[in-house]
């Protein structure tokens, strides 16, 4: 069978970048776009509202990646659309009371600086949607970072692939990306129906949910019905503060961590579960009678907690809130971070210092999956999400426990893993 070739059509002002008449550096970015474009089969390439830059711990990126940006920006790159910072590989302002060594903040402070040089906002978080950087429904955006495409594509109905680091910056660069994948409507349409026969309340249910779901559909779109679940519809004004959006960030990013989900429906629920069909009629069928095989795969470490993490996604204000009520006046014996952006940091000074009154730390700019952990001696780790669950084995070299909050919060106030039934 012959493979059908579609010519790329580029418009005057995408084909001058082309010809180097912006500059060498938007010339590069728009190189990278093109290229994408032609691999991926793209016909056309599309204007963009905003980007989410990942890449951005020195732990990942090295000298390498380092010299890369500063001769980017040496050459005049600049972005000109909207464009956010994922996590970096330490809080910029408090590295010391982390234990951070001074030469890896220093690295990592001078790739924050390459990308601010380049107009980028140095948000430095995972929840760009929580700060600020809230796409509409239906918008075309260019994502790096596989929670926040997740949760970008699905709970805003906005339209983006699951970008790389320089590819993103690219779009930053050009305000373009390829019109291929899920920026087609076609290809947003559900492959795998997945019916749910059980409850599903906490976050970390819904995280149990996702791994399991992200693991037998891995790059498929699943559409959800919740049979046993009360689910409401997400505020988009109110992000900080619906719970159903925190369960929603969760299970996204566990589709994504264990799987490379980029897109989920919810039956009446997601923007897209509710206006159109997007079901394929030849959908896969899987049922899900329970969420143990989710827990009892991600919950394998021992008793003894030395660091509690929550946070992964970064938090909303409502996490913190609730953080901060289950720990006041009390006294952690485990270590316990909290990692959040900035903005929402800043903004919550009463919850923050209960929080760090009992021993807490509500940590910026970073998490504990791109910070240099190794280094820092911790060796059993308890959270309450399923994608960090999943990385920080590998990533960060802990064994880990994976339950609720409650559990989570239990385990930092006494240093002991608590039985289920008791949280
Ligand atoms: Fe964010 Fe780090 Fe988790 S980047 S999604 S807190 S692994």
């Amino acid at each position: 069978m012959m493979a059908i070739q579609h010519t790329l059509q580029l418009t005057p002002e995408e084909q001058a970048m082309l010809r180097g008449e912006d500059g060498i550096a938007v010339q590069r970015a728009i190189e990278i776009v093109v290229a994408l474009a032609r691999i991926y089969g793209a016909r056309r390439l599309v204007p963009i509202a905003s980007v989410q830059v990942a890449g951005v711990s020195y732990k990942n990126l090295g000298q390498a990646g380092l010299d890369f940006l500063h001769e980017w920006a040496e050459q005049g790159a600049r972005v000109c659309v909207p464009t956010t910072l994922n996590p970096a590989g330490t809080d910029t302002e408090r590295w010391q009371a982390l234990g951070i060594d001074p030469a890896f903040a220093r690295q990592q402070q001078a790739v924050i600086e390459a990308y601010t040089a380049m107009g980028i906002s140095p948000t430095c978080t995972c929840t760009p949607y929580l700060v600020g950087n809230v796409p509409q429904c239906g918008e075309h955006v260019a994502w790096a970072e596989s929670s926040a495409v997740s949760f970008v594509n699905s709970v805003l109905g906005a339209y983006t692939n699951r970008e790389g680091g320089p590819s993103a910056l690219a779009a930053a660069i050009t305000g373009r990306t390829a019109a291929y994948g899920l920026h087609l409507d076609e290809l947003r349409m559900a492959c795998y129906r997945v019916d749910v026969h059980c409850p599903v309340e906490s976050v970390s249910d819904w995280g149990a949910l996702g791994y399991e779901v992200g693991r037998q559909v891995q790059t498929g779109v699943p559409y959800f019905f919740l049979h046993d679940s009360r689910c409401s519809v997400p505020n988009p004004a109110a992000l900080n503060s619906d719970p159903m959006v925190d369960r929603l960030k969760a299970l996204g990013a566990a589709l994504a961590a264990s799987g490379a989900v980029a897109l989920f429906h919810v039956h009446q629920v997601t923007p897209e579960a509710r206006q159109v069909q997007r079901l394929r009629s030849d959908a896969l069928h899987i049922r899900i009678n329970d969420l143990q095989a989710g827990y009892l795969a991600l919950d394998t470490g021992p008793r003894e907690i030395d660091l509690v993490s929550i946070g992964c996604p970064h938090a909303s204000t409502r996490e913190v809130a609730l953080v901060a009520e289950a720990v006041s006046g009390r006294r952690l014996k485990a270590a316990l971070w909290l990692t959040t952006a900035r903005g929402t940091r800043e903004s919550m000074h009463t919850e923050v210092g209960a929080i760090e009154a009992a021993g807490g730390k509500v940590i910026a700019d970073t998490c504990l999956v791109v910070a240099p952990m190794e280094q820092l001696g911790f060796r059993t780790l308890a959270t309450n999400s399923a994608k960090m669950a999943t990385y920080a084995p590998t990533h960060s070299g802990v064994q880990v426990r994976f339950g609720t909050l409650a559990q989570c919060v239990d385990a930092a106030l006494s240093g002991q893993w608590p039985d289920r039934t008791q949280a």
